[in-house]
């Protein structure tokens, strides 16, 4: 299978497709589709490639790249000695199966090796051409410590830089290890797809000083994840998958992180169908299997916490318009979830083989999902300050196996069908756990989560939309102390329908979400909050004969950050047809030294305003729909 996230085609059924009203829905249509194997897509005429935006004519003159960007607070990075090295540069070509691996060797020359105060990376990548947004999985010593996508390159070509805080994972920097950053692509001059992702990914190491210590941290990390994987450590699930783990005995204290997002059928889970509906829709709308979504993390077959996911849409994904320049929340680095584990060291601690499984269920009566989610994870851990052997038992287990589902909804007589499943999570554990022998901990952990989300086809499947909202609280206290804070929500809206205008058509989508979390992921990782709203809207268009005509789009983004230690970051930024036409950038990291050097509070770089006009929101016919020209 290949790994590719994007929107892979849009069916449309040639007859219906026609009408000369401005903004007439026209078309029963497969909405919103994926599809992982390239290969098997033979284009047609009525395949409508998302890629076309990417095709220019001849005669339009040479422009800067287009910079793209998911907005994100830079990293908070101390004044003190930075020392950066190049990691890896690599070219991913035809690259599925195959990622870029380099020695990773802790680098000496910015104080003692793990003793850093912290530890930041830069992804860099260009790419000129058509193709598809590819995932980026980055693993050190075959533990997930970054999942990213790509931005969906032009044929003037784009670069976008991603940075992320990785202080977190300096126990695994502090050691020599392997490691591998897997983009799966893939080139085909018969599907057209040219573009190179080339990629330069850089750490940058902060030395302890006085008043910058080196951060407390994990003591020791262990991979959750696919050990025959060969490229990746990801599981690709169904089935869950199982890393067989044997703890350390004197843990005090130890958190799972886990990486997770849907792909294929699951890449738009949250415009799959309840089962119960998906016979009243017409062939092919959209994927059955309902909605709901939950990351459970399993302990030897009981249910340990869970995570209802934030939906990161990829460059490609509903409207690619949409996301140039301004990529979508999460798709350069997405979110991750935390669960306190310390309730199960009692039995952890025995010194014996435990199995940590991590799945992905529905709200659906069988609990199936489609293929497929993309999952890892890892163990941070504490130790006790003596070797003597933890021990404990769990002392209230209130947890279901699976979140409590509810589905309703109405089938029309004029066909309209309207869908709501909603579900609800909590998980009740308390346990006490002695440590050195006789600290005693008592360890309460808690989640309450709730979901829901409405969809509605309408006019003969000509309208979708679909308002989704996962909100809720995972709490973690150590004798009182509150130690993992999770509080999170995540309102979507997407409204898409098939439009005519004039002698076009094709589909308008307009995408409202959000993402709003205050999050404490381990006593060892500050505490964050960011609240950013995105909306957009656009439209695609061709015309009768299947020629790609116009494209447009417009997005807008709010986005504030603050930090327990005291750092924020804000910024408030629209582009329409690709051009930036507001930009206010603020917070104390707004013009930090190692970050957007020449950015700040200025605004994006030169380049990126006007860049993208010559691609987005333009006539470049004729270009025949299923067939990619690259001039
Ligand atoms: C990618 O790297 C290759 C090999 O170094 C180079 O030929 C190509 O021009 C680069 N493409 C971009 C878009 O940077
Ligand atoms: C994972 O382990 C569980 C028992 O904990 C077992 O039931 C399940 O079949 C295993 N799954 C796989 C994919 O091996
Ligand atoms: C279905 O949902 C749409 C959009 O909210 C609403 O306008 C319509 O009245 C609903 N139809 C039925 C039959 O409930
Ligand atoms: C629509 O097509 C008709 C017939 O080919 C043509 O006469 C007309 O100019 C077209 N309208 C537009 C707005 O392109
Ligand atoms: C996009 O095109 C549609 C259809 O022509 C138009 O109504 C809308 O105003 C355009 N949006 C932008 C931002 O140009
Ligand atoms: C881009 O936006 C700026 C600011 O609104 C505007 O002055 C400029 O004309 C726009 N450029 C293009 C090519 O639309
Ligand atoms: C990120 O790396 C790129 C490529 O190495 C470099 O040009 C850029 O300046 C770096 N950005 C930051 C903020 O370090």
């Amino acid at each position: 299978m290949l790994r590719v996230s994007f929107l892979g085609l849009i069916l449309c059924l040639a007859t219906k497709c026609a009408s000369s009203q401005p903004f007439q829905k026209v078309a029963a249509s497969k909405v919103l589709s994926s599809n992982d194997d390239i290969g098997a897509i033979k284009p047609s005429p009525q395949v409508v490639w998302l890629a076309h935006e990417s095709v220019y004519p001849n005669n339009v003159a040479q422009t800067a790249p287009l910079v793209d960007f998911q907005v994100q607070q830079p990293p908070a990075t101390p004044p003190t000695q930075a020392c950066e090295h190049v990691l890896m540069t690599h070219s991913f070509a035809n690259s599925y199966g195959q990622p870029g691996v380099a020695t990773y060797t802790p680098p000496a020359d910015c104080g003692p090796i793990g003793d850093w105060a912290a530890i930041s990376l830069n992804f860099t990548c260009t790419s000129q051409g058509v193709q598809y947004d590819r995932l980026a999985i980055l693993s050190l010593s075959s533990t997930e410590i970054w999942r990213s996508s790509t931005a969906e390159p032009t044929s003037y070509g784009i670069i976008f830089t991603a940075l992320k805080d990785v202080t977190r994972y300096s126990a695994l920097f502090a050691q020599p290890g392997e490691l591998v950053f897997d983009i799966g692509n893939l080139l085909s001059e018969d599907l057209g797809l040219t573009g190179v992702y080339n990629a330069t990914l850089t750490a940058t190491f902060y030395a302890p000083a006085l008043g910058w210590p080196k951060t407390q941290k994990a003591d020791q990390i262990i991979p959750l994840g696919n050990p025959g994987a060969t490229s990746d450590p990801l599981f690709s699930v169904p089935p869950g998958g199982n890393t067989t783990v044997t703890l350390p005995r004197n843990v005090a204290q130890a958190y799972v992180e886990i990486f997770a997002s849907g792909n294929s059928e699951e890449e738009f889970w949250y415009t799959n169908v309840a089962d119960q509906y998906y016979n009243s829709l017409p062939a092919d709308t959209t994927y059955q299997d309902g909605p709901f979504r939950e990351v459970r993390l399993l302990i030897d077959g009981v249910v340990a916490g869970a995570a209802f996911p934030y939906p990161v849409v990829f460059t490609g994904g509903i409207l690619p318009t949409l996301w140039r320049p301004i990529s979508a929340y999460g798709s350069f680095d997405q979110p991750t979830y935390y669960i306190d584990i310390t309730p199960f060291l009692g039995t952890l601690s025995d010194g014996q083989e435990h199995v940590f499984t991590l799945d992905v269920v529905s709200a659906e009566t069988d609990h199936a999902i489609n293929g497929n989610w993309y999952l890892s994870g890892n163990i941070q851990l504490q130790l006790a300050s003596s070797n003597i052997p933890t021990t404990g038992k769990i002392l209230n287990y209130n947890v279901a196996p699976y979140a409590q589902p509810s589905v309703s909804g109405v089938v029309a007589p004029n066909g309209d069908v309207n869908v709501t499943v909603k579900a609800s999570r909590y998980v009740e554990i308390t346990a006490e756990i002695i440590t050195n022998g006789y600290l005693a901990n008592v360890v309460t952990w808690t989640q309450s989560l709730e979901y829901t989300n409405f969809q509605a086809y309408l006019d003969d499947v000509t309208v979708e939309l679909v308002d989704q909202t996962s909100s809720g609280t995972s709490r973690s206290t150590h004798n009182g102390v509150q130690v993992l804070y999770d509080g999170f929500n995540y309102p979507f809206y997407m409204d898409y329908y098939l439009v005519t205008i004039g002698n076009d058509s094709g589909w308008y989508a307009s995408i409202d979400h959000s993402y709003d979390r205050a999050f404490l992921p381990s006593p060892l990782i500050p505490e964050s909050t960011i609240s950013t709203h995105q909306y957009g809207a656009g439209v695609y268009l061709y015309d009768s004969d299947g020629y790609f005509t116009y494209a447009n789009g417009t997005t807008t983004e709010d986005f504030s950050y603050s930090s327990s230690i005291g750092d924020t970051y804000t910024r408030a930024v629209t582009a329409v047809n690709s051009n930036i036409t507001s930009d206010q950038i603020g917070g104390s990291l707004a013009n930090t030294g190692s970050w957007w050097t020449g950015w700040g509070v200025f605004g994006a770089p030169a380049g990126t305003r006007g860049a993208g006009t010559s691609y987005v929101g333009r006539t470049f016919g004729p270009v025949k729909l299923g067939v990619h020209i690259d001039k």
